[in-house]
């Protein structure tokens, strides 16, 4: 299996649960950005992550679970629990000026969620629209939000610029928001501990007898590429500054997860809480992630490795807890990756660095969606039990190779088909 929006998905089962009367678990779900397959501690990476080592141990490790290979179609489908090509968030992320969010008539995981009687918070990226403030996560279930809106922001400034092309200049706003109203007066604070700190402040001021659903997409370890120097530090022996500064940056957001959890355990939650941790696509090649063994980045297709639903629109997504928690088969035999007839990749397909420049031989054209429908020039992909169809052009290619190697002299394990 190779392929970039693989992920590493850590839930962790509480031990407990008495059969009769079983108060409702408190679900937390962190999400990272841009995390690769090589940049967690238990797949061999050179970058330490002894929370999240530690806590998957002792829960379920799912090695065989997809995200999205980009931003906004993953959260659209964490969010509505279907696929983007029903809800037209196949192309692209959302940027800045676009006018369109997740339609207004989806019913989102936070409003299922609240009508089953908890109360949900949600910390961190949106990122699924907000032309209006219909489209905001406090109109879409949340009770309470604190995040940011689009993407890339600065960790410190939480200034987001934007270029418009078609003007010849760029645009900066803050990107911060408390509720609907800007956030001011967080200049300077790192943004992984200042999202950190407010899920804290979320786990102990809960009223514990409520279930509570928190929701934390932490900005970590999406570019650009900032730090404060203590994160970096352990890292010397790592040559590549890019490099060396994202694994600065994922040993913050492992700190953030082990002060959640450590959090969660203080306030007596944790032997009820049901803790996920996943990430929103691949690594990015271009700004310090790996996927190594497996083969593409974010922005490609490349393998890596139904019930009531109460009026939302019909679910692509499976109850699959009872793999997870009992190890049953899972129920899911296909997967859609993507249809779009618009796609474009705009980074050039080469390996960086010295003597690695090779040239791309891929046509990005942009495409366009001719009434003929679905032929086989369109990107798409889909995986169904064993096998896998893609279509089209599928993203870049190449097997990004482990840090610190060249291409040449690294061949993927014989797990990767
Ligand atoms: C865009 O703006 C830059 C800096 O203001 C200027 O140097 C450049 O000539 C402009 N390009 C066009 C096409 O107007
Ligand atoms: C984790 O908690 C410690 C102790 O309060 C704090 O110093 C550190 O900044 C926190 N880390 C993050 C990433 O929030
Ligand atoms: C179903 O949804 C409606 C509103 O959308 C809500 O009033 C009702 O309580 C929900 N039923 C269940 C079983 O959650
Ligand atoms: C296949 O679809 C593309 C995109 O819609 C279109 O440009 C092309 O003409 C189609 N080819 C055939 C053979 O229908
Ligand atoms: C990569 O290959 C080049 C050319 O063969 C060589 O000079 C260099 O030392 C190699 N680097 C590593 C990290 O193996």
């Amino acid at each position: 299996m190779a392929a970039t929006h693989t992920l590493v998905l850590t839930a962790l089962i509480a031990s407990c649960c008495p059969a009769p009367a079983a108060p409702r678990p408190h679900i937390v779900f962190v999400l990272a950005d841009d995390f690769g397959w090589f940049d967690v501690g238990y797949h061999g990476s050179e970058i330490r992550t002894p929370n999240l080592d530690r806590l998957s141990a002792t829960g379920v490790r799912l090695e065989n679970y997809y995200v999205q290979p980009l931003c906004t179609p993953s959260r659209n489908q964490l969010l509505t629990g279907r696929y983007q090509i029903h809800t037209g968030m196949q192309h692209q992320i959302i940027w800045p000026c676009q006018p369109y969010c997740v339609p207004l008539d989806e019913k989102l995981l936070p409003q299922m969620m609240k009508e089953a009687g908890y109360t949900t918070h949600m910390v961190g990226k949106w990122h699924l629209g907000m032309y209006k403030k219909d489209c905001l996560p406090t109109r879409r279930g949340f009770d309470s939000y604190f995040g940011y809106l689009t993407g890339s922001e600065d960790y410190y400034s939480h200034v987001r610029c934007s270029p418009i092309a078609a003007l010849n200049l760029s645009r900066c706003a803050l990107d911060l928001r408390e509720g609907e109203e800007v956030a001011t007066g967080y200049k300077g604070i790192y943004s992984t501990e200042m999202l950190s700190q407010r899920a804290i402040g979320i786990i102990e001021k809960h009223n514990i007898n409520k279930p509570l659903f928190l929701y934390v997409a932490l900005q970590a370890v999406h570019a650009p590429l900032e730090v404060p120097e203590r994160y970096m530090a352990p890292y010397s022996f790592i040559k590549d500054s890019h490099r060396r500064c994202y694994a600065g940056m994922v040993s913050a957001m492992d700190e953030a997860v082990g002060n959640i959890t450590l959090t969660l355990q203080k306030r007596g939650l944790w032997d009820n809480t049901v803790l996920i941790f996943s990430t929103d696509n691949g690594g990015q090649t271009l700004s310090g992630g790996s996927n190594w063994p497996l083969r593409g980045r974010k922005w490609s297709l490349w393998e890596g490795r139904r019930g009531s639903t109460n009026g939302t629109k019909p679910l692509d997504g499976f109850n699959v807890w009872d793999t997870i928690s009992k190890g049953f088969a899972s129920p899911r035999l296909e997967l859609l990756h993507n249809i779009d007839p618009l796609y474009v990749d705009i980074a050039p397909c080469k390996l960086m660095g010295p003597g690695r420049e090779r040239p791309s031989t891929q046509v990005l054209s942009r495409g366009s969606w001719a009434k003929s429908g679905f032929n086989v020039s369109v990107h798409a992909a889909i995986r169904s039990s064993n096998w896998k169809l893609l279509t089209g052009y599928p993203g870049c290619d190449i097997w990004f190779p482990q840090p610190g190697h060249n291409s040449s002299s690294q061949v993927p394990p014989s797990w990767i088909h």
